[in-house]
């Protein structure tokens, strides 16, 4: 596993706080509670890497974790990777100026980081594409980033039912002529970890 030896680098309370924009990165997005944190751990294999929590709004800061220089593609020398968990998005608890300052560091980030190869968006399979998840799309759609859907807690659906609910979700991205990926994903059954992390390899390698 590639992403096993991820480290964690710094928390961020503002994108001039991130690591050098250099290299490779991939973001975790997702509404608050979707399970950005789960997905990251069971993705890098360090149950408790990054931090998750019963309590929507746990991760109030963007997370930083380091990545192995990956092995080389084909004549390519290796590169610095990161793995960026960013603030979950849409917790009503969470204070407006908070929630504002959060809303403009994300966009920020979205819009400068440069080393940003691609986002792993993360909603819950039971309530896929709320507002949040729209935005990011057509954030994704409308500057050719790269977006890979994560359909996670899987496990809470019988598998014919996630399997419904994934082809749902591709014909709809077909229809609507979006070059997103999704697939159906479960932290704790663990469903669908290897084709996500092959997933993030290529985003982090293209
Ligand atoms: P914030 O940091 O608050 O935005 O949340 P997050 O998106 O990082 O979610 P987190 O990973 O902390 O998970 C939220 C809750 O969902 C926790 O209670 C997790 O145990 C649970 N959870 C996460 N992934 C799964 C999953 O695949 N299946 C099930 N059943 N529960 C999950
Ligand atoms: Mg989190």
């Amino acid at each position: 596993n590639p992403l096993q030896g991820a480290q964690f680098v710094l928390a961020a309370h503002r994108i001039s706080q991130l690591p050098a924009d250099q290299g490779a990165e991939v973001a975790f997005a997702g509404r608050s509670n979707a399970g950005k944190s789960s997905a990251l751990n069971a993705l890098t294999g360090h149950r408790g890497l990054a931090r998750t929590s019963k309590t929507p709004g746990r991760t109030q800061q963007m997370v930083a974790f380091s990545l192995p220089p990956l092995p080389p593609v084909a004549g390519e020398a290796p590169f610095d990777a990161r793995l960026i968990d960013l603030p979950g998005y849409g917790y009503a608890k969470v204070p407006e100026d908070l929630r504002a300052h959060w809303k403009t560091e994300i966009d920020a980030y979205l819009h400068q980081r440069r080393s940003l190869r691609g986002v792993v968006l993360i909603a819950d399979i039971r309530h896929p594409l709320k507002e949040f998840d729209r935005m990011m799309l057509d954030f994704c759609f409308a500057t050719a980033l790269p977006c890979h859907l994560l359909l996670t807690k899987a496990d809470k659906l019988s598998r014919s039912q996630a399997m419904q609910t994934v082809a749902a979700m591709r014909r709809q991205f077909a229809a609507e002529e979006r070059q997103a990926t999704v697939q159906g994903f479960s932290s704790s059954a663990p469903t669908g970890v290897d084709e996500a992390r092959a997933r993030v390899l290529e985003l982090l390698r293209q």
